[in-house]
């Protein structure tokens, strides 16, 4: 009998496997690691090849650019350039953590990394692994969510694997992704400062440091928010989106304030707004695997947390 199971992960298996990966971006090839938001697809963001090698592993369309993701806001001047000093504060309060920064490129970044914008997308990551995985590289990792194009984002390493299999590299554990939504994008080029897409970084609490309430854009289709353009985050089944009471239907139901109906084939209620949001894409995915054709979700209310979750689900409704 195996006394080491693929389940049993010690401290040092985890460096050994942290050192592996990292041998692997240098070599220019592409990895999955945990992030407190969703599961990344990494590559060596300053590698043209190497961040090719993520488009192509998504079947991401080549005019949606990355989030280049930093072990500290020590290494952002590798990356980015000409920021001002509520850039520097917003860093300060919310890094390491699920706030991704627009900020005008530098002129290492290869331009493939942005889709061809002269800004770029930055964040420090809160993940042990994740940050365990920038330290040893080094350098800045560029990495969309990983999953394939259109799919809901990976909350667990079993969704990338799902999506992958043996076509990436190496796929890192962390456990469950806490946020369970990606973060959110904060256009710091423009005046006032806007948000790109929602996430658990909320308004109220980038007005505290901001001064002002940053807008939520809306410009569907705009260069500015490139990845707003493209379907997203949808199961196999139909999502449909209520308010009030729950429809009396069978199929999936995932809700927060109400019960769902007795006719439901799965179903589950979460107790906080947080666990929500944790739960939707992995929802959907447990959804899809038992074969429902209809997932019927609560809208949250539209504030706070719930913007972003209202966001997903209206993309993921379609
Ligand atoms: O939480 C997250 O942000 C996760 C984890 C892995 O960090 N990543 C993630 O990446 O969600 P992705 O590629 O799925 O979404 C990146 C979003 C897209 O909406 C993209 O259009 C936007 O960020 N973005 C990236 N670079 C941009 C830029 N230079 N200007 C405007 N939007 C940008
Ligand atoms: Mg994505």
């Amino acid at each position: 009998m195996a006394l080491l199971t693929d389940d049993v992960v010690t401290p040092s298996d985890q460096d050994e496997k942290i050192r592996a990966a990292a041998d692997i971006l240098r070599k220019g090839g592409v990895v999955a690691f945990p992030t407190e938001t969703v599961y990344g697809l990494g590559a060596d963001a300053m590698s043209e090849h190497a961040v090719a090698r993520i488009f192509e592993a998504k079947g991401r369309p080549a005019d949606n650019p990355l989030i280049v993701h930093l072990a500290s806001v020590e290494d952002l001047r590798r990356v980015a350039q000409g920021w001002s000093e509520k850039v520097s504060a917003l860093a300060t309060r919310f890094w390491p953590g699920p706030l991704t920064l627009v900020l005008r490129r530098g002129c290492r970044v290869p331009s493939i990394v942005s889709a061809g914008l002269s800004t770029v997308a930055v964040r420090v990551p809160r993940h042990d692994v994740a940050q365990a995985l920038l330290i040893e590289f080094a350098g800045p990792i560029a990495a969309p969510s990983a999953n394939i194009s259109g799919r809901p984002s990976p909350t667990k390493a079993e969704h990338v694997r799902a999506d992958f299999g043996d076509r990436i590299e190496m796929i890192l554990e962390g456990g469950v992704s806490e946020e369970g939504i990606e973060s959110t994008v904060l256009d710091t080029t423009v005046e006032p400062f806007r948000i790109l897409r929602p996430g658990s970084v909320v308004q109220e609490e980038l007005a505290e440091v901001l001064g002002y309430t940053p807008p939520l854009y809306s410009g569907c289709g705009d260069e500015a928010s490139p990845g707003t353009r493209h379907v997203h985050y949808k199961p196999r089944a139909k999502v449909i989106p209520f308010s009030g009471d729950a429809p009396a239907e069978s199929g999936a139901f995932l809700t927060l304030s109400v019960s769902p109906p007795p006719a439901a084939d799965f179903s589950e209620q979460a107790s906080s707004i947080e666990g929500f949001a944790a739960r939707l894409y992995a929802f959907f995915r447990e959804a899809d695997a038992l074969g429902v054709e209809k997932i019927y979700v609560e809208l949250p209310k539209e504030s706070g947390l719930g913007i972003a979750i209202r966001d997903r689900i209206d993309r993921s409704a379609g």
